[in-house]
């Protein structure tokens, strides 16, 4: 048996690590060590996800916490150290892109650990955005690199990364959703909670480009505003948001309006019937433009770039400026049906994590 430890430490991880989990139990050739560094902690942005998507329990929880980025970092360097020496894997595998990932492929790396990056090669050439630079420190020292999209076989052969680390698997995330779209669908909770499918708006925001500058996120919540004067407007508040909205005293605007409502972060399956059924998804999120793609719902993202070219090029997803005229005008085009169809990119078939489970368990002895 192979000993895997896969980390999990933020949300979008934990939708990832879900499916690989999985795929891995299931192959049986693979004894799984589930570690939990906790970036993410509040019940809502992480127990919650462990209980939906039917995952064990965490073996190990490193009780990181938040953090500048140095800390935090160096923090699940050294405890994921700590468990890497009483326990060593013969494979460590991190996922994405947050500082957990690129913590512990360095500190497994340095100890002769492989590791495999699954979301590997994707770029958004921002290097103002911190994860850009967690994914190309993690694809430079990553030993095998599963891919979820055509662009990131290209980045990573532009980088000089030999051709046999590199495997088009595609995409875990998507796994999960197929895995547990039944499910989410069985909720019926956008019409529990007075919705009308197709005519509202769902939102989410969490990027510090997006929310620590307070004319950004003012400018955000404008166009809030403005696409409530269309359609019902749901917003379930990333932590990181939720502190900067009440610091600047928009919060309370906002919610003062009846047709935006304003929610904690939302159970994987409850917000999966919401992307389901809405008219437009507006987002900084990279999970959710996959998602949505994935959904053939129409989705905005408020960013200049993306690190996920298909949803555009394939898919359901347009960048947007930050503006509120913009912004507004996806809100229409969406509701009157003008939105572009989109088609569901390849390899997004369910099946990414039993590759990946598949082509390690024949590869690692290789190397
Ligand atoms: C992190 C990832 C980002 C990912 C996002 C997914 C990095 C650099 N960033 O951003 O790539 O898109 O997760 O959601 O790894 N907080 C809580 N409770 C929690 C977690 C966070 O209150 O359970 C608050 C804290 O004030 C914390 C802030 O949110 O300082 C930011 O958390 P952090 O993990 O540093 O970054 P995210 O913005 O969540
Ligand atoms: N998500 C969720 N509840 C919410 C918001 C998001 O379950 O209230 C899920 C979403 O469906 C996706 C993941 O969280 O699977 C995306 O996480 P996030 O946007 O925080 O991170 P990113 O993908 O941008 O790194």
């Amino acid at each position: 048996m192979i000993k895997a430890a896969l980390i999990a430490g933020a949300r979008p991880n934990f939708i990832k690590i879900a499916a690989l989990e999985k795929a891995f139990s299931d192959s049986g050739q693979f004894l799984n060590t589930l570690i939990h560094t906790g970036q993410h902690y509040d019940a809502k942005m992480s127990d919650i996800f462990f209980r939906q998507l039917g995952m064990p329990e965490p073996e190990l929880f490193l009780g990181i916490g938040s953090g500048s980025h140095a800390a935090q970092t160096a923090a699940v360097m050294v405890e994921t150290e700590k468990v890497f020496l009483a326990n060593r894997p013969d494979v460590v595998v991190v996922v994405g892109d947050v500082n957990s990932t690129v913590a512990t492929a360095l500190t497994a790396k340095k100890m002769c650990i492989p590791v495999a990056h699954v979301e590997a090669g994707l770029r958004s050439f921002d290097p103002g955005m911190p994860e850009e630079i967690n994914r190309i420190v993690t694809d430079a020292i990553s030993d095998l690199l599963y891919v979820s999209e055509p662009s990131g076989l290209m980045h990573l052969k532009n980088e000089g990364v030999p051709d046999h680390k590199v495997v088009f698997a595609g995409n875990v995330m998507i796994d999960s959703l197929r895995r547990f779209e039944d499910k989410a669908r069985a909720t019926n909770y956008s019409e529990s909670i007075g919705l009308n499918a197709g005519r509202y708006f769902l939102i989410t925001a969490h990027r510090p480009a997006m929310v620590d500058n307070d004319v950004h996120l003012g400018t955000f919540a404008r166009s809030l505003l403005g696409l409530a004067e269309m359609g019902d407007v749901v917003f379930p508040i990333h932590p990181r948001t939720s502190k900067r909205l009440e610091s600047i005293g928009l919060a309370a605007s906002l919610a003062s309006n009846p047709r935006i409502r304003l929610t904690e972060p939302i159970g994987y399956l409850e917000f999966m019937n919401l992307m389901m059924h809405s008219g437009l998804i507006v987002t900084d999120s990279g999970g959710i433009q996959e998602e949505s793609t994935a959904l053939s719902v129409p989705c905005a993202t408020v960013r200049p770039n993306t690190e996920r070219p298909v949803t555009i090029e394939e898919g359901t997803n347009v960048l947007m400026n930050l503006d509120v005229g913009e912004i507004t005008a996806a809100g229409e085009k969406a509701l009157s049906g003008n939105w572009k169809k989109g088609r569901i990119p390849a390899l997004w078939d369910g099946k990414a994590a039993n590759r990946i489970a598949e082509h390690l368990a024949n590869t690692l002895s290789t190397l």
